[in-house]
């Protein structure tokens, strides 16, 4: 890697780093959007800065010519689930995406690292279109639990602070949290058909409120003061009271309501 240009260099690898988070977010929103529930909790990206990819090399003995070749994560993605059996999911997902080639994949939760590190890798190639043509950029997408995300980013802060060197009783201490994690994550596995419908159920709610908001909002311009504080009352009333069943039906009158004053208005 050219060293007097690295930041042209890092460029692409920014490019591929903002399109693939778009791209998993998106998913995201998606699965929201139809009420569906989402695989994917979180999605972030990262260019590794240009003193870490120098000491990675350093440390990795790569010299500076291979640096591109050798060091396979210079652009990161991470996505964090909620459950570990999302992981599974998010990987068929990626592994059926026809804008990126998976080159290698390194399952560290059936056979965690001897740190205790959990994660799923993919490593892929992902081009991007720059001004100097098509770059085919190294790209590595991690996938872990909220929980396995937990322990990884507390423990890559210790390895920093003991320039990764850390004493033995606080590597027992991560060990034994480690430990504590895959737990937490099998404990939360055995609720998540709960945990799932509670969130659907949760969300359609909110998509109902949301859609009545609107039509109040709408109705507004339409109809007179009083009919709209009446009905406005009438709607906290409900909300209040916590009975879904009136507030969906209420939704529906408010619907009807809203269509004939329209049809009245363009009459
Ligand atoms: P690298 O030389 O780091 O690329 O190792 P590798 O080529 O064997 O790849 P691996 O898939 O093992 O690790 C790549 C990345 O996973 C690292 O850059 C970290 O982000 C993460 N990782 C791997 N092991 C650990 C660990 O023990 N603790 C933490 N916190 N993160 C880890
Ligand atoms: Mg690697």
């Amino acid at each position: 890697m050219e060293l007097y240009a690295w930041r042209e260099k890092l460029a692409p690898y920014e490019l591929a780093v903002e399109e693939l988070v778009i791209k998993f977010r998106r998913m995201m929103t998606d699965y929201r959007a139809a009420s569906r529930y989402s695989p994917i909790e979180e999605v972030t990206g990262r260019v590794k800065t240009i003193s870490s990819i120098l000491d990675k090399a350093n440390r990795k003995r790569v010299e500076l010519e291979e640096i591109e070749e050798r060091i396979d994560d210079i652009a990161g993605i991470r996505i964090i689930c909620q459950f570990e059996e999302d992981i599974m999911t998010v990987v068929g997902i990626i592994r059926q995406m026809r804008d990126l080639t998976v080159v290698s994949e390194r399952d560290y939760i059936s056979r965690p690292k001897e740190s205790g590190y959990r994660s799923y890798h993919v490593n892929v190639l992902y081009d991007v279109q720059t001004i100097y043509g098509c770059r085919r950029i190294k790209a590595e997408i991690q996938i872990r639990t909220l929980a396995m995300n937990f322990w990884a980013v507390i423990e890559h802060s210790l390895q920093y602070k003991y320039n990764g060197d850390i004493p033995k009783t606080v590597r027992d201490r991560l060990t034994a949290s480690a430990q504590a994690v895959q737990r937490l994550d099998n404990e939360m596995s055995s609720i998540r058909e709960e945990v799932m419908d509670s969130q659907n159920k949760f969300r359609k709610d909110a998509v109902n409120v949301a859609d009545i908001l609107n039509n109040l909002q709408n109705l507004y311009h339409i109809a007179d003061q009083d009919a709209m504080l009446n009905i406005q009352r009438e709607f906290y009333d409900i909300y209040k009271s916590g009975d879904k069943e009136k507030l969906r039906e209420f939704g529906r009158r408010l619907d009807e309501l809203a269509a004939d004053k329209k049809a009245q208005k363009l009459a």
